[in-house]
């Protein structure tokens, strides 16, 4: 199989481009062997339900549970590799002055490729926070019954991701937004566009004459909205986008 090849009008857009932008969902890091969540099959919520694992309830019903299987989570990208399409984006933050990266992935496999200044959405799955308080924590007190407990107030200790019904930190968001809508060219690579708000993003981008990109091997409810849609891993992708590139 040959290179996807970029279309020129994208060549084009590209090369006249001051600033570029790139929202990523969990489709990035399939090729590292990470699970994505939705994909039929493969995916994290064809395996385990979300309700259980990815809302405060969940954590306070049951936070060992949680907590290990966010343990789980944390090995598993560990022993990952970040793939050609987390470093064609990260080369690509040298080619373009107003470079932004905005993730919806928590794995921090792009910070891993070099990426610099990552906007996370949706927090980080090596941080810890004191579910009780919020606060972020360097150091946690072990315990006998996982998970560990904060130092301070002696509560359970939860993983620093954004959980469903939690808020994203709007600082972030509207980093992310500017981000977005300021760039001339917005790649969006990996994501269902289910998960609102960051499924929103493309949208705003497109209305405030951004060009969009899609890079996703499926249709998605962005690729109605995309000015071109390369219907192809990430990896590949991205690594001929990368090549076009003058
Ligand atoms: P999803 O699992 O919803 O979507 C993954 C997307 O990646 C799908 O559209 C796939 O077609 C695509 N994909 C699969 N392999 C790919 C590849 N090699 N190259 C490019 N694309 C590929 O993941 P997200 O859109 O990231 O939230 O999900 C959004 C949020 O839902 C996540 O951030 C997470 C989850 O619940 C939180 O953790 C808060």
């Amino acid at each position: 199989m040959g290179m996807p090849e970029i279309p020129s009008n994208l060549q084009e857009r590209l090369r006249a481009a001051k600033s570029v932008a790139v929202l990523s969902g969990s489709g990035i890091s399939a090729e590292s062997g990470v699970p994505t969540f939705r994909d039929a099959q493969t995916g994290m919520w064809a395996r385990y339900s979300p309700e259980d694992l990815a809302t405060p309830q969940a954590f306070q019903r049951n936070p060992r549970m949680v907590w290990e299987w966010y343990q789980w989570r944390r090995q598993l990208v560990l022993e990952a590799q970040p793939n050609s399409g987390h470093l064609a984006i990260a080369a690509m933050e040298g080619r373009f002055a107003g470079f932004r990266l905005v993730t919806q992935n928590v794995d921090g496999l792009h910070q891993r490729a070099g990426s610099s200044r990552v906007l996370e959405l949706h927090g980080n799955i090596f941080r810890n926070l004191c579910f009780r308080e919020g606060i972020e924590l360097d150091e946690l007190v072990e315990s006998i019954e996982p998970p560990p407990r904060c130092p301070h107030c002696g509560g359970p200790v939860r993983p620093g991701v954004v959980w469903f019904g939690e808020s994203l930190s709007g600082k972030v968001f509207e980093e992310s937004l500017r981000a977005c809508t300021d760039a001339d060219v917005l790649l969006v690579v990996g994501t269902s566009g289910l998960v609102h708000p960051a499924a929103g993003l493309p949208a705003h981008a497109k209305a405030s004459g951004t060009f969009v990109v899609e890079v996703n091997p499926e249709s998605t409810p962005i690729s109605g909205l995309a000015d071109v849609v390369l219907r192809d891993k990430a990896g590949p992708a991205l690594t001929s986008l990368l090549e076009a590139l003058p």
